[in-house]
């Protein structure tokens, strides 16, 4: 296997990870990235190998496990319960509980939601906005907070949770980060016991309700709690991304937002590029003989732009209709929200661009400087 050489934490590559994509690409469908210490799959073939065959999972094999610093224990308590962090047959159990009530008829009852809060969020533009406080945090935030029955007036609070939480996946974490990221875990899953106790007392008509009537046979209290702050975080970090990303995107192409337009941005500029999986058992795949244990870092956004399976993948292609990109996943993780997250890009991007057809880039927008989450730190435009 060929390796090559790229800090995770340079500025030049956080802008522009895809030159270095291309590169790898070059050296093969599995490479050694050696600042990062992992073996990378690069090729759409590769990817998709990791993400479905079921020698490769989520979780790390038992004799493999580090010992957890107690420090972080209230951060870790939430992520052994994360259906993201299993394999089946917990996995199977988290993921079906949620499904049965994050139904296709529920998800497509939120659109005059999300219609209504774009118009009341454009309304209150300047002329001269940063999209991503006006429009691109706001909206992903306030609905999944009401899909799942938190108070809206609580959204502050739950983003600046998600937001601490979130630097444990990134490269540059420091002990300070991990340390806020512990009490806020803490301070998050006490807030959501109190939320159950409530909704026990007094149902209503959302998803905590209705898992909790799960649970009553199926969900522990940790796993319940863990599956509500797994949907709260991942239910907005990646979409206000996504969101940002496509606006950029579209307003440097001269381009609108139509449902394959905004799948192509999806596939173009996705906001998360890397995912992890460890082999179960020992196991050969292109080539190479893994070890049980041995880890493969599923490069998604390289493998979108393999030109083995997307014509002209370097160009934005507003048209393209053959667009099976990894954006959301493949296998059994594939993104459980990736319908809700594809109807509030449509529906905000399109009443955006709408009601401001005049909108324009006043500043070349910067990506900030985490490689987890591939997203911008601003988008001030003129309307
Ligand atoms: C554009 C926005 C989004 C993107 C790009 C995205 C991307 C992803 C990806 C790549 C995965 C798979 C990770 C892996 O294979 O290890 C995933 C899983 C997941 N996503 Fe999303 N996501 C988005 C929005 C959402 C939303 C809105 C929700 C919730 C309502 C959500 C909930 C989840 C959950 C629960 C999982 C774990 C599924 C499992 O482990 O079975 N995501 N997402």
């Amino acid at each position: 296997m060929k390796s090559l050489s790229q800090l995770p934490t340079d500025p030049a590559f956080v802008q522009n990870p895809y030159s270095f994509y291309e590169r790898a690409r070059a050296l093969g469908d599995l490479v050694y990235w050696d600042d990062y210490t992992h073996i990378c799959a690069t090729s759409y073939a590769a990817v998709n190998h990791f993400l479905r065959d079921k020698n490769w999972g989520r979780e790390i094999p038992s004799e493999f496990v580090e010992p957890i610093p107690t420090r972080i224990q209230p951060f870790m308590n939430i992520e052994e319960h994360s259906m993201l962090e299993l394999d089946p047959p917990r996995h199977t159990k988290l993921r079906n509980s949620v499904l049965r009530s994050f139904t296709s008829t529920r998800i497509k009852s939120l659109k005059p939601d999300i219609e209504i809060l774009a118009n009341n969020l454009i309304d209150c533009f300047d002329n001269t906005p940063d999209l991503l406080p006006a429009f691109c945090t706001p909206i992903p935030i306030t609905i999944i907070a009401r899909l799942i029955g938190a108070p809206e007036s609580d959204a502050p609070l739950l983003l600046d949770w998600s937001h601490k939480m979130v630097t444990m996946y990134q490269a540059s974490r420091t002990s300070a980060d991990e340390d806020t990221a512990a009490s806020a875990s803490a301070d998050f899953a006490a807030y959501l016991t109190d939320l159950q106790t409530e909704r026990m007392k007094r149902p209503q008509q959302d998803l905590l309700s209705a898992l909790l009537t799960v649970s009553a046979t199926k969900l522990s209290g940790p796993e319940l709690t863990s599956t509500c702050i797994l949907l709260l975080n991942a239910g907005h970090e990646a979409t206000v991304h996504a969101l940002a990303n496509a606006t950029k995107t579209f307003l440097e192409t001269g381009t609108k937002p139509t449902d394959t337009s905004i799948e192509e941005t999806l596939r173009y500029d996705p906001p998360l590029h890397l995912f992890e999986r460890h082999a179960k058992s020992d196991v050969e795949a292109f080539g190479y003989r893994f070890k049980r244990g041995d880890t493969v870092a599923c490069l998604l956004a390289s493998a979108n732009r393999d030109p083995a399976n997307f014509l002209a993948p370097e160009t934005f292609q507003p048209e393209r209709t053959r667009n099976t990109h990894f954006s959301f996943g493949q296998g059994i993780h594939f993104c459980l929200g990736a319908p809700l997250a594809r109807l509030e890009l449509q529906i905000a991007l399109k009443t955006l661009f709408k009601r401001c057809p005049n909108m324009r880039l006043i500043e070349q927008p910067s990506y900030t400087n985490s490689y987890h989450f591939h997203g911008l730190a601003a988008l001030k435009v003129s309307i």
